[in-house]
């Protein structure tokens, strides 16, 4: 028995919603803060396997969602191409050489940097009950260029929308680069006991129609292909966030098994406009699960229903917000496990 989340990324209308959040491993629960107090610092934490796979199972343990998110980071896959990684304590991640001012030729690949990952997964699937989906990921290769090009994190990824104008062969090599890295991660994800995996395409919503197509489309087709040309029958989420009315395209062209929407997306827009029987993921607004009340559990309504004649993984519109209180996920759990078809 596969489970409820894998039924439904592979096209099943289950009686119940399967649920998991984005960032469901992280800052607002308490036993990881006393985790990550104890080993001082995020990479310490990822590289440090059975602390990773404990962090993986704690949201699992406290609300029993459906799947368990690896815990690791999008900008693993950078590190392994040889940039130098941190992360420092209010500033978010930082990454060098950044790539604006160096070819990427002149990085070291650090292949040992993936092999703790897979570890990871090898834990976290052999402690999972069977009704639970283990879940692997990555970013996409834009989001991760941006990060790369920048050297951190940037409002609207100007320099890297940039970039991608005035030198499209050089961006074209970073680009190419990520795709083959990040194909080989999936596929050693997969391999180690992932049963889907998602990408994350955080700042697809930052580029024109022409520019996505040619750097969100193009590539995430391309590992689309690549991981299912090796692991046919493991779901591949696609999300890319931000993208709006080029929804339908992306998920037309790249050939995910599911698409993720976020909360500025209208669900009865999505329901009608998506292809017909394609599994969405979504799209709960993530600061609504902050406030709470009688908004919280109508727009969870509004989701379920808007999702009722599709297969759906009920999930937030981005990552769960670090201030978030307890007793919110509990009763967003409480609510979407009371719902049937
Ligand atoms: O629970 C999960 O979802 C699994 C683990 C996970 C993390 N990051 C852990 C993390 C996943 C799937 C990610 C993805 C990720 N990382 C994305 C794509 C999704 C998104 O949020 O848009 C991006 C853009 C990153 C890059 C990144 N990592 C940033 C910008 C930051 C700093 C900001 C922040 O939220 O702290 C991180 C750090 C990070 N990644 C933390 C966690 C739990 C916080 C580390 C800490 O301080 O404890």
């Amino acid at each position: 028995m596969p489970g409820i989340l894998l039924d439904t990324l592979r096209g099943t209308n289950t009686k119940h919603r399967p649920i998991w959040l984005m960032r469901q491993a992280g800052r607002y629960l308490p036993e990881y803060r006393e985790l990550r107090a104890e080993k001082g610092g995020f990479l310490a934490l990822v590289y440090d396997t059975n602390a990773a796979a404990e962090i993986t199972l704690q949201p699992l343990r406290r609300f029993g969602f459906d799947g368990a998110i690896l815990f690791s980071d999008i900008l693993i896959v950078p590190y392994a191409m040889g940039q130098d990684l941190q992360f420092l304590a209010g500033e978010g991640p930082k990454l060098s050489p950044r790539l604006v001012d160096t070819a990427l030729k002149a990085l070291t690949p650090v292949s040992e940097r993936l092999s703790p990952i897979y570890e990871t997964v090898r834990k976290v699937r052999s402690q999972l009950g069977p009704d639970k989906t283990m879940l692997g990921f990555a970013g996409s290769p834009w989001t991760v260029a941006t990060y790369m090009v920048a050297g951190e994190g940037s409002r609207d990824q100007h320099e890297t929308r940039a970039m991608a104008y005035r030198d499209p062969a050089a961006f074209e090599a970073i680009i190419d680069g990520v795709i083959q890295v990040t194909v080989e991660y999936l596929c050693g994800q997969i391999e180690a006991g992932a049963e889907a995996v998602q990408l994350f395409d955080s700042w697809a919503g930052s580029l024109s129609p022409v520019q996505f197509e040619r750097w969100v489309i193009g590539p995430n087709a391309r590992i689309v292909s690549a991981v299912k040309a090796r692991h046919p029958e493991t779901p591949i989420i696609g999300f890319p966030k931000g993208s709006g009315e080029k929804l339908p395209a992306y998920a037309r062209e790249t050939g995910v098994d599911a698409v993720g929407i976020d909360e500025t997306i209208d669900p009865l827009w999505a329901a009608r406009e998506l292809p017909q029987g394609l599994p969405v993921q979504g799209n709960l607004d993530p600061l609504l699960l902050l406030s709470g009340g009688d908004d919280l559990d109508s727009q969870i309504h509004a989701v379920l229903d808007a999702f009722a004649d599709r297969p759906h993984v009920f999930n937030l519109g981005h990552g769960i917000g670090q201030h978030t209180p307890i007793e919110n996920v509990e009763r967003l759990l409480a609510t979407v496990r009371a719902w049937q078809r």
